[in-house]
């Protein structure tokens, strides 16, 4: 199988923006000897990085074929000599049996598109060594301006929160040749703010970092400014969380 050109370019943006992910969660941690799996790994740039980072062991998880296919082969021919040490599975977490716990579970940008987000932190529970560390950042959120990932096709920003899901699902269908039910089926879990708080508030992890639109982009500073001067409108000017969870002993 041969890398297609769209993919490769795509796979180097991602990998440009796994500095940034670090910095936005107070830098990146000591990975040497470590293990790792990064759920919703996509393309698997990131995990391609841990391993440089001398990180024993990196497992990428993801449900799209199509990027674990590119992210294997792309582990073959570009990075021979990380094979061994990460490994790519299109498998759901809950029926990936790693036979051992992890020190690190890392999620970038895959928090909004889980459905069932609460089951999933249990399942990365579950697979986390007592003290281990579970990294996280993701954005936009869905009550932000392009929140629908553009997915609901509405043209104006903030469009999908002003108009109702029937009202979208309507249009969307009329175009469709397999009609949709709901806006999740679209790939984003619709969850607000105070969603996530709530769940990571139930789900049994240690919070020991929360950041709401962390990035010293003058849009989210405005953002921050809004939300502070008309605190009833925060939840549409929340564009990303980075949170850092640890499970406890
Ligand atoms: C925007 S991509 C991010 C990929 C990668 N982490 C990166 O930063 O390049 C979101 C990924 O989450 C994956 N995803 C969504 N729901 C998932 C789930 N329940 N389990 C595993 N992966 C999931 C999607 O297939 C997609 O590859």
């Amino acid at each position: 199988m041969s890398l297609k050109k769209e993919d490769l370019e795509y796979f180097n943006r991602r990998i440009f923006e796994n500095k940034k992910f670090w910095n936005r969660l107070g830098g990146e941690p000591d990975l040497k000897g470590k293990t790792v799996l990064d759920v919703g790994c996509g393309h698997g740039g990131l995990c391609v990085d841990m391993a440089a980072a001398d990180a024993k062991k990196v497992v990428g998880v993801d449900l799209e074929r199509e990027r674990i296919l590119f992210a294997k082969e792309n582990l073959r021919l570009n990075y021979p000599q990380y094979t061994g040490i990460v490994e790519f599975y299109e498998i759901d977490l809950k029926d990936y049996d790693a036979g051992e716990q992890f020190d690190y579970i890392v999620s970038k940008d895959s928090f909004e598109h889980i459905i069932d987000l609460p089951g999933m932190m249990e399942e990365m529970k579950r697979r986390l060594k007592p003290g281990g560390l579970l990294y996280v950042g993701f954005g936009p959120l869905y009550n932000d301006y392009y929140g629908d990932h553009k997915r609901t096709e509405c043209i104006i920003p903030w469009g999908h929160v002003l108009f109702s899901d029937e009202k979208i699902i309507k249009r969307l269908n009329k175009n469709k040749q397999t009609p949709i039910q709901s806006i999740i089926e679209l790939g984003v879990n619709q969850l607000s703010l105070a969603d996530y708080r709530r769940i990571f508030k139930e789900s049994g992890f240690e919070m020991t970092f929360f950041k709401v639109n962390a990035s010293n982009n003058l849009i989210l500073r405005t953002f921050d400014l809004i939300s502070w001067i008309f605190p009833f409108l925060k939840e549409y000017f929340a564009h990303n969380i980075y949170a850092i969870f640890k499970k406890m002993s």
